[in-house]
């Protein structure tokens, strides 16, 4: 069998260290890693680099960074087969954000989708946020990827690493970086948060993935419905609570719940109960794991070592090829 480590298709993503890991991170990227990560060799990475654009308390980045990689691996990311590492470890991906910098027009850039909400909504901008899909391009391409799996909000960024990607090759050498590709799953593609919006740590609707078994719960009656009386009959079609009962549940649970609705007798109470089921049933292992993971701080550390080893090697091979491109001194 040959080892995933050397197999030829990369597929790489990453998660920004900005707090609570929600159901939306999960279902649009974590759980299609899983699928990934059985016949192509794979990157994952906590993106603490990107945090900083907006979250300057550097301890809680910090612990953010950990509860990702406890995630990652209690969710079944396999550490051994794969590389988890941190962004901030490997600092070449700095390096070649700039060489990218120096041939991305402004133009671009302002089309960016953060940068344009953060202006519209009057937040201060750093020069991080502007910069940000460049820092994002150069974490793509420093590791020659191929496949990018990540939610739909996140589609504007792949593309303008390719796009990147092509002037700086036309720029310098044809070939020199790999043009990835976008992967998003249709049904998956922006799961809604408690309020109906797109599921978001910005928006403050988010259901957190490992909360304990009664903030869960709390959080999933909160989810807001119409005021229909117990007695009449209810469809989850259309509804906020059918589009995330559909994410977790079988055709036949879905179809027996609605059936029940239709019938009357039946409030939106007992329907949240049961998606409240369903989401514990789906999360509840991982949450287990997830907590003895996340105490054993030496564990995660050796994870982290080895992936910015192994993921390192790639990143050193990619710089190599553009400094020697670039006409500039190469190290071993
Ligand atoms: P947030 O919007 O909460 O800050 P991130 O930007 O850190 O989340 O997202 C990390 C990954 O999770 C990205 O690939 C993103 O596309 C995916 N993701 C985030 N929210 C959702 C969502 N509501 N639906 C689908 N995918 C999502
Ligand atoms: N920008 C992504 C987000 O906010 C996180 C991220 C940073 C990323 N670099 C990446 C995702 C490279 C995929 C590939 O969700």
């Amino acid at each position: 069998m040959t080892d995933s480590k050397s197999k030829s298709r990369r597929v790489l993503t990453g998660i920004r260290a900005s707090g609570t890991v929600h159901l939306g991170n999960y279902l649009g990227t974590i759980k299609p890693m899983l699928k990934w990560q059985e016949n192509h060799q794979c990157l994952f990475f906590i993106a603490d680099l990107h945090a900083l654009t907006t979250q300057k308390d550097v301890r809680l980045l910090h612990q953010s960074s950990l509860d990702l990689v406890a995630t990652y691996i209690a969710c079944g990311l396999d550490y051994k087969r794969h590389f988890i590492y941190r962004q901030s470890d490997l600092p070449m991906v700095t390096e070649l954000t700039w060489y990218l910098s120096c041939s991305t027009g402004m133009g671009l850039l302002e089309k960016g989708h953060a940068y344009k909400d953060a202006v519209a909504g009057g937040r201060e901008v750093n020069h991080g946020v502007l910069a940000y899909p460049v820092l994002m391009a150069a974490d793509i391409l420093l590791y020659d990827a191929d496949v990018v799996p990540v939610g739909k909000d996140q589609k504007q960024h792949v593309e303008m690493a390719r796009d990147m990607a092509g002037s700086f090759n036309a720029l310098f050498g044809e070939g020199l970086l790999k043009l990835p590709n976008v992967s998003i799953e249709e049904s998956v593609m922006v799961i809604p948060g408690l309020d109906g919006r797109k599921m978001s740590k910005s928006y403050d609707n988010v259901i957190p993935l490992f909360a304990a078994r009664d903030l869960l719960r709390k959080k999933v009656l909160s989810i807001k419905t119409d005021s229909s009386a117990l007695e009449a009959p209810k469809s989850l079609g259309g509804t906020l609570l059918g589009d995330l009962y559909k994410l977790f549940a079988g055709k036949e649970e879905f179809k027996d719940l609605e059936s029940r609705l239709s019938k009357g007798g039946m409030g939106w109470g007992h329907a949240k109960e049961a998606l409240f089921e369903l989401i514990d049933r789906e999360v509840k292992a991982s949450r287990e794991k997830y907590e003895a993971l996340r105490a054993d701080v030496p564990f995660l550390e050796k994870v982290l070592a080895d992936g910015k080893e192994g993921a390192g090697a790639i990143g050193h091979a990619v710089l190599t090829r553009v400094r020697k491109a670039l006409n500039f001194t190469v190290s071993g």
